[in-house]
């Protein structure tokens, strides 16, 4: 692919304390693009969309957004750019209702505009428009957290587990509301354990192991490359 990327990361490295997490990270997602990001437990999936979308910063390396460095960059300025995530444990402001939650997520976004009674109907809360969001149950937390992101109107949208504990019925649903947010732009990093349902959305996939990129292609060959396999029988 030719054009310049949307997202690039450039050796990026990040540490907690004397524990690397992240070593040398590099890799590009296009505009619309949907990316797997998979790997064992602890591989750093999750800090990898921390310091992607601000809530922790690299202390190495060089994270592009439509070719300028982001990686000083405060949380609320990146969603306003056009980066923002869901939690892989939603967060999301348990005393307002599931409709604040929206409004409030898009005042700090770019999407001008953003109707919040159109994201509560793609992410299937709408007749929970007044319902406390306390009260909801996880799966719904999880969907609201993800509009929550929406709402902001990312150019790049972070998806960190979404699919665990959901069944197939509700996988699909996501599947299809993932695949249509690509195909209207917007590109996704998608943290997922179920391989099954990333091959619902995505030929490409990262893997990482221990920090450090293991694999990047497609899925089928990421299951026989040895490294990978490696990686998933150590961890
Ligand atoms: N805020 C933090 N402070 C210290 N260590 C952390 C922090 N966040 C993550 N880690 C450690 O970094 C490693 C990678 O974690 P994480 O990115 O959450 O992995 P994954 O999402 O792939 O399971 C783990 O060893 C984890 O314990
Ligand atoms: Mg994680």
């Amino acid at each position: 692919m030719a054009s310049e990327p949307l997202l690039r990361l450039e050796g990026v490295g990040k540490k907690f304390g004397l524990l690397t997490v992240l070593n040398e990270v590099s890799f590009s997602v296009q505009p619309g693009e949907i990316v797997g990001l998979v790997g064992p437990n602890g591989s750093g999936k999750t800090t990898t969309i921390n310091v992607i979308s601000g809530v922790h910063q690299a202390d190495s390396g060089q994270i592009l957004f439509e070719g300028q460095p982001v990686q000083r960059l405060p949380i609320f300025k990146l969603a306003r750019l056009g980066i923002n995530r869901s939690f892989q444990v939603p967060k999301t402001f348990h005393e307002l209702t599931v409709r604040e939650n929206i409004e409030v997520a898009a005042a700090i976004g770019r999407a001008r505009g953003a109707d919040p009674a159109a994201i509560l109907a793609e992410i299937g809360l709408a007749e929970q428009a007044g319902t406390l969001a306390g009260s909801l149950t996880v799966n719904q937390q999880k969907m609201l957290d993800l509009g929550r992101a929406l709402a902001t109107g990312p150019k790049l949208l972070l998806v960190d587990e979404i699919g665990a504990g959901l069944n197939p019925a509700e996988l699909g649903g996501i599947a299809q509301l993932l695949t249509g947010l690509a195909a209207r732009g917007i590109a996704l990093i998608v943290v997922e354990h179920l391989l099954d349902f990333l091959g619902k959305i995505t030929e490409r996939v990262i893997v990482l192991g221990a920090g450090k990129m293991l694999f990047e292609g497609s899925l089928q060959n990421a299951s026989r490359d040895p490294d990978v396999v490696a990686a998933f029988i150590g961890g």
